[in-house]
């Protein structure tokens, strides 16, 4: 069962805080999360996952496909150490992390593919679109750059983020780009964009309460967009 190996992962922190961010997380985004992104990353070749925290995700993405290679970087040197130590633990070698900004990310068309899970927001605005044009650089022709990040409104799904965020890193600057804006942006750096949008916790209850219509109106948070080089990738 692939939930099972998301909860493996899980036991494979030994601190407390990270295992109960990483239930909230999971409950919120669910399995369903995992395959929706999971379906666009290449079966083999080397993947980008920036500002990879722990490692929950890319430790999944390489434990589901062994000839995939997972690449994680982050700034945050106690959270390589930990997804270093979670990987080592679980014996998942298609994987390596190291410490950086992914402002300073740099190739030339060897990724398969790059994701980045709620890190728009926290780098400074003026930063995204430099680090969105080496990032094209970096993925070979037709390779899917995926963003999944918090959309500006509705209000109260980014204030329930921005409070998240507050918890685990009280100083992080962060802003919530409009849907619209960050794809005009990736348009613009030459990317073409499919937006996919996905079902979380809160759209399911709202299903729940009959709130369908709604729903669908206000589903920008929860959002993913894949860029492939314009002109040479399929489209999704
Ligand atoms: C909300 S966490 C998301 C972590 C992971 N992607 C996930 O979904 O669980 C945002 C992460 O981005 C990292 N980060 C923020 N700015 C970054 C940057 N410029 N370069 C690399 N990592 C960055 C933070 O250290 C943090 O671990």
């Amino acid at each position: 069962m692939r939930s099972e190996q998301i909860f493996r992962i899980i036991r494979a922190y030994d601190d407390p805080v990270v295992r109960a961010y990483c239930w909230l997380r999971f409950g919120i985004l669910r399995q369903r999360f995992l395959d929706e992104i999971g379906q666009y990353l290449p079966p083999t070749g080397e993947v980008l996952d920036l500002g990879c925290g722990f490692g929950l995700f890319s430790l999944y993405y390489a434990s589901i496909a062994p000839g995939r290679f997972v690449r994680g970087l982050d700034l945050n040197g106690r959270r390589i150490a930990m997804a270093r130590h979670a990987a080592a633990r679980l014996a998942i070698a298609n994987v390596a992390y190291r410490q950086g900004d992914a402002r300073d990310v740099g190739g030339s068309g060897e990724y398969g593919a790059a994701y980045m899970l709620d890190i728009v927001h926290h780098v400074p605005a003026a930063s995204v679109e430099p680090l969105l044009r080496r990032l094209h650089g970096c993925l070979a022709p037709g390779a899917p750059l995926l963003i999944k990040d918090v959309d500006a409104r509705p209000a109260w799904k980014r204030w329930f983020t921005w409070t998240l965020d507050r918890l685990m890193d009280p100083w992080t600057p962060v802003h919530y780009w409009p849907a619209d804006e960050l794809e005009a942006l990736l348009e613009r750096v030459g990317f073409r964009v499919h937006r996919h949008l996905m079902v979380d916790f809160h759209d399911r209850v709202g299903r729940d309460r009959g709130l369908v219509g709604h729903m669908g109106a206000s589903d920008g948070d929860v959002t993913r967009r894949r860029g492939s080089r314009a002109g040479r990738g399929p489209s999704v």
